[in-house]
């Protein structure tokens, strides 16, 4: 089957940040075999192929001369059980919050610490989002990936997707060749809710739930979400901007001296993990803006298009960002978004 290829096509509205880009050539895949022959057309004309999930982790500072190549493949369904899970198969293209909202219904709680994140299932493994004391990781059995090298689906368990926080196979050498086509999740039979996360225990509390249901769970983080960070219809941003780092013991102790009020997580190796928003707040970047492009005001790791930034904008500002809370804190900053483009690819 020959794929649908569109030529010309503009990103900005297949991404949440908004920024002008067109990518020379555009397919949304709906199944693996036009993801194989939209690979084979890139190949023939020796094109550049970026793939695209649901545009909401992806910054682009420059248009692509190549094919942008976004998996939609549907589907979602119970294709098993053990004694203590679920197992859930939800196709790459399904929209992650939909499906986040479509398990509660069928009765598998599980997701609903990760209510509200944008983007599509299928680029939830490789970023191993997370929020509000889970990640994926947590809740994942195993994934479908296409292999662009020798064009077979592997299935990959959790240990093979290397997850870490923000990270995983797919992002370095040796996983960058896999396009993911399904993601199955392991739910809970016996769920317990998980309200550890402060912001999230604040909101229960302010509505007097004290044994919250995975369905109150859902409702409390989407609230807070609201609150802290801008809706990416309203307001072009691609969530947090920068990973939040982690330090040596020696480095954080050096900081706290020096910065009592510091807000950092212990890790379970002995290093600590900085709020990397308070650091950008106190390097007085919190509601800034640089040019067209600013900080969001409820959060400072969120940067945002309010409307006629560019990719190099965004870019500008995050480098003053960056700066910034080196001078001041001796802290280097690491992007989390994808930037695709002039001032380099990650
Ligand atoms: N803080 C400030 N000023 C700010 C922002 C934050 O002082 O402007 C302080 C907060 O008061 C808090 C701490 O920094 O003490 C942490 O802030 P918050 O709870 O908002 O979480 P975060 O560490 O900034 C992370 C994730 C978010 C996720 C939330 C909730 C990363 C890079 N970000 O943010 O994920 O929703 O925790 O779990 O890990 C994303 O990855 O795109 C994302 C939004």
């Amino acid at each position: 089957m020959s794929p649908a290829i569109q030529t010309d096509v503009d990103l900005a509205p297949l991404t949440t940040l908004g920024v002008p880009a067109h990518a020379a050539y555009y397919c949304a895949a709906g199944s693996e075999d036009e993801i194989r022959s939209a690979l084979a057309w890139a190949r023939t004309r020796d094109l550049q192929v970026l793939v695209l999930g649901g545009g909401s982790n992806m910054v682009f500072v420059s248009d692509f001369a190549g094919l942008v190549l976004q998996p939609m493949l549907r589907g979602r369904s119970l294709i098993g059980e053990t004694d203590a899970h679920y197992l859930v198969r939800v196709g790459a293209g399904e929209r992650w919050h939909d499906t986040v909202e479509w398990t509660l219904a069928q009765g598998w709680p599980g997701l609903e610490n990760l209510a509200l994140i944008p983007g599509n299932v299928g680029a939830a493994p490789i970023q191993n989002i997370g929020a509000y004391g889970l990640e994926l990781t947590d809740r994942f059995h195993s994934l479908e990936a296409f292999d662009r090298n020798t064009g077979e689906v592997q299935t990959l368990d959790r240990a093979a997707c290397r997850f870490g926080y923000r990270d995983s196979v797919f992002k370095h050498p040796g996983g960058r060749n896999l396009i993911v086509l399904a993601v199955v999740f392991a739910l809970p039979k016996t769920w317990a809710p998980m309200t550890g996360y402060r912001d999230l225990t604040e909101e229960l509390g302010a509505r007097s739930i004290a044994t919250p249901s995975p369905r109150d769970i859902f409702d409390a983080v989407i609230a807070v979400r609201q609150r802290k960070l801008p809706d990416p219809a309203v307001v072009g941003n691609v969530g947090s901007f920068f990973k939040n780092p982690v330090v040596d013991a020696a480095t954080h102790s050096s900081l706290q001296a020096r910065h009592p009020k510091l807000v950092s997580y212990p890790q379970a190796d002995g290093r600590y993990k900085l709020a990397a928003g308070w650091l950008i707040d106190q390097a007085g970047w919190k509601g800034r803006a640089l040019g067209p492009a600013r900080v969001h005001a409820a959060q400072a790791l969120v940067l945002t298009n309010p409307g006629d930034a560019r990719g190099a904008d965004i870019v500008a500002l995050a480098r003053a960002i960056q700066h910034d809370v080196q001078a001041q804190f001796n802290v280097t900053l690491d992007p989390e978004p994808i930037v695709v483009g002039a001032s380099g690819e990650q």
